[in-house]
């Protein structure tokens, strides 16, 4: 598979602004990140949904549903968002309109190792980021020879999480020019990923 980052740019996330308006104008969600504090990571996101059809994936750490609302776009796969917290409000707008996604009030460490072993792509970002659950779900990941890709958030501005992710053994890409300004990562556990454009 492909990854090719220049075309990150082309993904159109205008509609995120009728559910998100705060966030879209603050974080400036529908362009590139500049690598600067505001610069996110949801173009990424949807962009790597689209190389995968009929998959399932995992988007770990749900908070406000904005992950899950971008990895949900491309419709031909299925969608699971994990929070310890209730189904947040902000989703009852767009809940209708991605039926592909289903919320799960849960701890992830307690998801099947089937659904997880499955997964082609998952998304990982559970606070509090201090590489504790990164390196817990890094090593579960090994240890049931994952062979899917993760995107990992804030890789670079808490020391545990640059740590953890300096201590990978897994082919990995630093990707935060296109992702988010604290720094974004994909681990590639498949060992068959291009990633061009870096
Ligand atoms: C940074 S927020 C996620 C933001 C979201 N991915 C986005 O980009 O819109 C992290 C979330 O992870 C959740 N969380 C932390 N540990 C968890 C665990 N073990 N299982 C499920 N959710 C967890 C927290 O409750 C919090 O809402």
């Amino acid at each position: 598979m492909k990854i090719e980052l220049e075309n990150v740019k082309d993904i159109n996330l205008s509609y995120v602004k009728d559910f998100f308006p705060e966030k879209y104008e603050k974080h400036k969600i529908n362009e590139m990140n500049t690598g600067i504090e505001n610069g996110e990571h949801y173009k990424l996101l949807s962009y790597l949904s689209d190389l995968f059809e009929n998959e399932t994936i995992l988007d770990l750490g749900t908070r406000d549903g904005l992950s899950a609302l971008v990895l949900s776009k491309n419709n031909k796969n299925k969608v699971i968002t994990y929070d310890l917290l209730p189904k947040p409000e902000q989703m009852i707008p767009f809940e209708n309109l991605i039926p592909n996604c289903e919320f799960k009030q849960m701890n992830v460490f307690d998801e099947d190792i089937e659904i997880i072993k499955s997964s082609k792509l998952i998304f990982l970002d559970l606070d509090p980021h201090d590489g504790i659950q990164e390196k817990k779900f890094s090593d579960l990941l090994e240890s049931i020879n994952y062979q899917g890709i993760v995107v990992c958030d804030d890789i670079e501005w808490f020391p545990k999480m640059n740590s953890w992710w300096n201590n990978l053994t897994q082919v990995k890409y630093n990707v935060t020019k296109f992702g988010h300004g604290s720094g974004t990562g994909i681990i590639d556990f498949s060992g068959s990923v291009d990633v061009l454009g870096l």
